[in-house]
């Protein structure tokens, strides 16, 4: 019945958070990996999770991809009554608009009648453009709005995937395929073992700057994405709350 199934799935929320050294696992129903609705779950779920934890005043930095854009549709305007500001988490322009951190954002501010700031650098720069870019005030600025984000709101992606999302060259994909890398969140490609395989050139959030939110949220579900998540786990600050689907948190606590 219904009820045994809530309570089973909070018995593994249980487990998984402890298995994973986080915060909080929060499960919802199914695989987004068999239904595609799915991720409108993980959504909702991600939006009861911020709604319990927001302050006065809120700086949400979010990343792109098809389950961050979800939980951009399913924010309810009550979360509006706080005050947000939404970020992207780094600068972006890739071919897929519409899962753009940018794009995801305005959309967040949109649902909620609140505030967001637009960061239109490239995505993937070389270091000499990295190097000059970071010292325009502009940036600067933008930077420092992005680092001093109360939450950040991620997702998480097969590594393989991911890296053929992105024009990733021949180069850097031979380096994620022999590096074995699984996972991939903030254009980090991790490896089974959680240790970073390739990191890609971004203006924006870097892993070290999450120990500085409040909470971190992970928006990430599908058996497909288990061992990624797993991977990214390892690496993750213990202020993480991963949202996930009974597909891929089966998978996680038997691992
Ligand atoms: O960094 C990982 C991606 O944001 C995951 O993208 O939600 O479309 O699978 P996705």
């Amino acid at each position: 019945g219904v009820m045994s199934d809530i309570t089973g799935l909070s018995k593994l929320e249980q487990q998984l958070q402890n298995k994973l050294g986080i915060t909080k696992a929060i499960i919802v129903p199914g695989d987004s990996d068999q239904s595609p609705w799915i991720k409108r779950e993980l959504g909702k779920a991600c939006a009861v999770c911020m709604k319990n934890r927001l302050k006065a005043e809120n700086i949400i930095a979010v990343t792109g991809g098809s389950t961050i854009a979800a939980v951009a549709e399913m924010l309810p305007p009550e979360l509006g009554e706080k005050k947000l500001l939404f970020v992207p988490a780094r600068g972006g322009l890739g071919h897929d608009v519409n899962n753009q951190a940018s794009t995801i954002s305005a959309i967040m501010a949109s649902k909620t009648n609140s505030q967001h700031q637009v960061f239109y650098v490239p995505d993937q720069v070389s270091s000499e453009i990295y190097e000059s870019f970071i010292k325009e005030p502009m940036v600067i600025e933008m930077l420092s709005l992005i680092k001093s984000a109360d939450i950040v709101l991620h997702g998480i992606g097969d590594a393989i995937t991911m890296a053929e999302r992105r024009s990733t060259s021949p180069e850097v994909m031979d380096k994620i395929i022999k590096g074995n890398a699984v996972g991939e969140a903030f254009g980090y490609y991790f490896n089974e073992d959680g240790e970073i395989v390739h990191k890609v050139q971004t203006i924006g959030i870097q892993l070290t700057d999450l120990n500085e939110a409040d909470f971190v949220i992970a928006v990430a579900g599908g058996a497909s994405k288990a061992k990624a998540i797993r991977a990214y786990m390892k690496q993750a600050p213990e202020s993480t709350i991963l949202v996930t689907d009974e597909g891929a948190a089966r998978i996680l606590i038997r691992g």
